[in-house]
């Protein structure tokens, strides 16, 4: 199995569930970094998702997973750093589509939605699967090509070829 450098981090409503996770992904071998919280004292999850995106971004993580109760607010957060592709996660089709077609460095999820079975299994998931889909998408995405998006033709070529019946999925 590839070893993976991952990047963890939750808000104090699921710091139990986080460390689970955690502990599960170091028994499969991963090199893991815990971004916090680290308790379960109050606290607020952009901290903690926007810690995990940047470290993600900036630090060759092979990805990252962040935790909250919903998973809404953090997944939020954590998109909101440049590079950052979050998918909030709640089944294992998902976990597949979200590397496969979008490219996520990031993998979302509620602690108190998605017990720790699925969020194991996503994550196994997600870690195998490549990335196949169309790489200008994401580079739109990631806000790479701006200038199209300026002069207000964002995704032009992809909406013209999906007028052409080119689009299969
Ligand atoms: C608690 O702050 C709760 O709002 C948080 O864990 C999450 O569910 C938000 O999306």
């Amino acid at each position: 199995m590839e070893r993976k450098r991952i990047a963890i981090g939750c808000d104090h409503i699921v710091t139990p569930i986080k460390n689970q996770i955690k502990n599960y992904l170091i028994s499969q071998g991963h090199d893991v970094v815990d971004c916090g919280t680290y308790d379960t004292v109050r606290t607020h999850y952009p901290i903690f998702g926007k810690r995990v995106a940047e470290e993600v971004v900036n630090n060759n993580f092979d990805f990252g997973v962040v935790i909250c109760g919903t998973g809404v607010g953090i997944s939020n957060s954590a998109q909101k750093v440049k590079g950052a592709r979050v998918a909030l996660v709640r089944d294992l089709y998902t976990a597949r589509k979200a590397r496969e077609q979008y490219n996520a460095n990031i993998i979302a999820f509620g602690g108190r939605i998605t017990g720790p079975g699925i969020i194991e299994e996503a994550i196994d998931i997600f870690r195998k699967t490549e990335f196949k889909g169309d790489q200008e998408l994401v580079d739109y995405l990631d806000g790479i090509i701006p200038e199209e998006a300026n002069k207000n033709v964002y995704f032009k070529k992809q909406l013209d070829k999906w007028d052409k019946g080119e689009y299969h999925d």
